[in-house]
């Protein structure tokens, strides 16, 4: 793939650009002026899906052996004999997998941080960062109890850009992205950033990961099933296929594993994450290694009520740090009793509203509820930790504004209550912890905050 010419559509190159011409805004949808993106909604699970299938073929294809397959970086697994480090196949000088743009301080030994929670503390113990890897994988793929939260929110032809991606998308996967690239290139290149992270051969292994974490998922039960909608199924996409002819494929195709010829051998490291209990970090001042300066509850009519976004409201910058009270739903929505679903099947979904972060910078944000004193050093290990969402610097497309991106971000809450014990009360505190990285001069911020059910 490498030694191929770029006029080649299976070359490594052009085999990157197509990434890239996906998550760039480099070609509009059919039949619409709006730039087509696979990420941060719906269609990110399945596009990449097809990605790998087409880039394995091809692979395939060039070696002569139809049986070859690709190889799933497990950066989940925090087993002793783990993936969480940067595999050493990978990291080889002269090996057809070398790429010389990644983070020369996240060589192995060094261990991955699932949610980069070394940015505001670089001096956790190896013990702390396994255990937060542990909660940010329970959250973001356990708790992440139904379509909407785990793989995104519909995305349909003719919409502007999507702005709702998936848990999975939003911390592990991302985080892994930002982890990975260089840190002394200006756009985390070449992992970190959309355009240039298929550049990496290791970026392929990272997305079968998050292939086989997507077919995890589909196995834990209760509402945890793929999208059904039709603007769903009916998505279509173009690639080259291992002849270097062009194909359309269906998202509808993409979601039984089996007829695509892949499967994934069951790995005992899942258990690790699948059954992980957070305990409230009250009763786990034992094993944290970084407690918060105060752990004392603020009065309560001290912290503020930002409430629900509205048009014309304005946003509240987060700077290092945001506390605000949110209401819990009393009323389920009809359109969810029509659904035939029982109240022990919803979730409550914790929703930022109109998050504004920085385009081309890598910035994160993690979420604690009931834990107003929560900082930059609290672990992520703690119940009260409901998830973070972390952002790739990318480009946009031409007319679109370069400077800030608008998300919302949800995290299904409902675990974390019941691990707190907070049945009652009918307002809970939310605290939104953000750091940016390079030059700290854009703040994030947000607009609104609400719980919901789903
Ligand atoms: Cu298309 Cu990991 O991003």
């Amino acid at each position: 793939m490498r030694a191929l010419p770029t006029t080649d559509p299976r070359s490594l190159m052009r085999q990157a650009d197509i990434h890239c011409a996906f998550c760039n805004g480099a070609y509009n949808q059919l039949g619409s002026t709006n730039k087509l993106q696979v990420h941060f909604s719906w269609l990110f699970l399945p596009w990449h899906r097809w990605y790998l299938y087409f880039h394995e073929r091809i692979l395939a294809h060039l070696i002569g052996d139809p049986k070859f397959s690709l190889v799933y970086w497990n950066w989940d697994n925090q087993a002793n004999v783990g993936g969480n480090i940067m595999p050493a196949m990978f990291n080889q000088q002269g090996s057809a997998l070398y790429d010389a743009k990644r983070n020369q301080n996240h060589l192995p030994p060094v261990l991955n941080t699932l949610a980069l929670s070394d940015l505001g503390n670089t001096n956790l113990t190896n013990e702390q960062i396994i255990q937060d890897n542990l909660n940010v994988m329970y959250q973001s793929v356990v708790t992440a109890s139904t379509p909407d939260l785990f793989m995104g929110k519909k995305y349909s032809a003719g919409d502007p850009e999507p702005n709702i991606g998936g848990t999975l998308e939003n911390a592990p996967h991302t985080a892994i992205h930002a982890w990975t690239g260089s840190d002394k290139e200006t756009y985390l290149e070449d992992m970190g950033n959309f355009y240039s992270a298929a550049r990496d051969p290791i970026f392929y292994a990272h997305h079968s990961n998050v292939d086989r974490l997507w077919a995890v998922w589909n196995t834990i039960g209760g509402r945890r099933r793929d999208h059904t909608d039709p603007d769903f199924l009916n998505a279509q996409f173009l690639f080259y296929d291992e002849c270097g002819d062009m194909v359309r494929v269906r998202v509808e195709d993409a979601l039984d594993n089996s007829k695509l010829g892949v499967s994934y051998l069951k790995v005992n490291g899942d258990k690790l994450w699948l059954n992980f209990e957070p305990q409230p970090l009250s009763a786990t001042t034992t094993t944290t290694t970084t407690t918060t300066t105060d752990v004392t509850p603020k009065s309560i009519d001290e912290i503020p009520e930002l409430g629900p976004s509205s048009p014309g409201k304005s946003a509240t910058n987060v700077d290092k740090k945001l506390v605000s009270l949110a209401k819990r739903p009393t009323v389920i929505p009809q359109e969810l009793l029509d659904k035939g679903l029982a109240q022990e099947d919803l979730e409550e979904v914790l929703v930022l509203e109109d998050v504004q972060v920085p385009r081309n910078v890598a910035s994160h944000i993690a979420v604690f509820i009931n834990l107003p004193d929560a900082d930059a050093n609290t672990p992520l290990s703690i119940a009260e930790y409901v998830g973070s969402f972390i952002n790739v610097p990318h480009f946009a497309g031409e007319g679109m504004d370069m400077s800030m991106r608008s998300v919302i971000v949800r995290f299904g809450i409902k675990d974390n209550l019941r691990r707190l014990g907070i049945t009652d009360p009918s307002t809970i505190t939310v605290t939104i912890v953000a750091k940016l990285g390079g030059s700290e001069s854009v703040p994030i911020s947000v607009k609104g905050i609400k719980i919901e059910y789903e």
